[in-house]
């Protein structure tokens, strides 16, 4: 017996079917407990031995090409389905546009952003620290001994004794330099960062709240002197107040953690009775402000940050990012910022598309 018409026509109807249902009739039909194929396949029992061999390999042939295209129609099948759906569903993924521009980006957020923008091309990076300090770092290893006047000076927040570790008493870190000591700890040198961030002291205000911000620069590395600090500052400050006119005043000071240390001032102008930097301060109608704290870094520093002070040499400087926030953007109450008078966010904040480039000026007037 031939079974090809057998074939043919069973092929036919498979490939004639349109969904997964009748498909699956088919299946059964052909090669179900009870099916056509199925059928055939039990005559091959009571054969002779001659017959079974000739006609035997002819239906199990018949049975797999059937078999075969059930599994390619399903797959067919399958796959259209799959189209047909997603076809169907679309799924719009946009919102409308906002009837008004809502948030806004907080001054010190900004500033944070342009002192980083303005960093990173001078290759440093953005490191961080624990707000919530043991007295080690933030005191003993900058070369503030327990006795040192400076303790008394930063009106510290301290937690209660039983917190104390081998670290000392834990403390809300009273300002970035800390985060010198971690840095030199964890990477080594050279080092090239800035450590932007809150810092703590119970005191307040006009121009004091107990929590602001500050950012630390440090520069570890071979032959650093204080040409370097000034160049850097110089560099920084003009960047970041988008005036090529700034005059720095480097004034002989005192800080545990440097020495030689240095007081940084910038000249200003004194127009309709407001500062505005630029120009040297010993100019007619001028004055100098104080800016921020640098230095080199002390060499008992250095060593506790366990470096070797005689290989490694390095400047480091401190400055109140609020502070350079309200010369640059004119504010003249430190409390406002941390109010969360929206009025106020909505008056001095800057859009969030207004992100500081160097190319475009890192600043944006609110
Ligand atoms: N840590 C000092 C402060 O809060 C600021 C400072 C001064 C940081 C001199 C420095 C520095 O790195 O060299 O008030």
């Amino acid at each position: 017996m031939d079974y090809a018409e057998t074939r043919e026509e069973a092929l036919a109807r498979i490939a004639g079917t349109q969904d997964l249902g009748a498909l699956e009739t088919l299946r059964v039909e052909f090669l179900g407990k009870a099916g056509s194929i199925s059928g055939l396949l039990k005559t091959l029992g009571s054969m002779s031995a001659e017959d079974r061999q000739t006609v035997g390999p002819q239906i199990h042939a018949l049975r797999e090409s059937v078999s075969d295209a059930l599994t390619a129609r399903k797959a067919a099948l399958e796959s259209a389905a799959m189209d047909a759906q997603l076809a169907r569903e679309t799924l719009d993924l946009s919102l409308p546009a906002p009837e008004a521009v809502r948030g806004t980006i907080h001054p010190v957020s900004q500033v944070m952003d342009e002192l980083a923008e303005i960093f990173a091309d001078l290759g440093f990076a953005v490191a961080t620290g624990p707000e919530i300090e043991d007295d080690w770092h933030n005191f003993t290893a900058l070369n503030i001994p327990e006795s040192h006047p400076a303790r008394a000076m930063h009106d510290t927040f301290y937690f209660p004794d039983a917190m104390a570790t081998d670290a000392g008493k834990m403390l809300l870190r009273t300002h970035t330099s800390p985060v010198q000591i971690r840095a030199m700890i964890a990477d080594g040198a050279p080092i090239r960062i800035i450590a932007p961030g809150r810092v703590y002291r119970s005191d307040s205000d006009a121009t004091h709240t107990p929590m602001f911000h500050q950012v630390e620069g440090l520069v570890i590395d071979k032959g650093i002197h204080l040409g370097h600090l000034k160049w850097t500052l110089e560099t920084f400050l003009k960047a970041f107040f988008e005036r090529e006119d700034i005059v720095l005043r480097l004034r002989p000071s005192y800080f545990p953690f440097t020495e030689p240390s240095v007081e940084v001032d910038v000249g200003f102008a004194l127009l309709n009775g407001k500062r505005v930097l630029g120009g040297s301060g010993d100019a007619p109608g001028h004055g100098w402000m104080e800016l921020l704290g640098s230095g080199m870094v002390n060499r008992k520093v250095i060593a506790a940050g366990g470096l070797d002070p005689n290989e490694w040499q390095g400047f480091a400087f401190g400055v109140g990012v609020d502070r350079l926030a309200m010369l640059k953007y004119g504010m003249d109450d430190l409390r406002a910022f941390f109010d969360g008078d929206v009025r106020w966010l909505q008056h001095y904040g800057f859009s969030p598309l207004d992100v500081p480039t160097l190319s475009a000026g890192v600043g944006v007037r609110p």
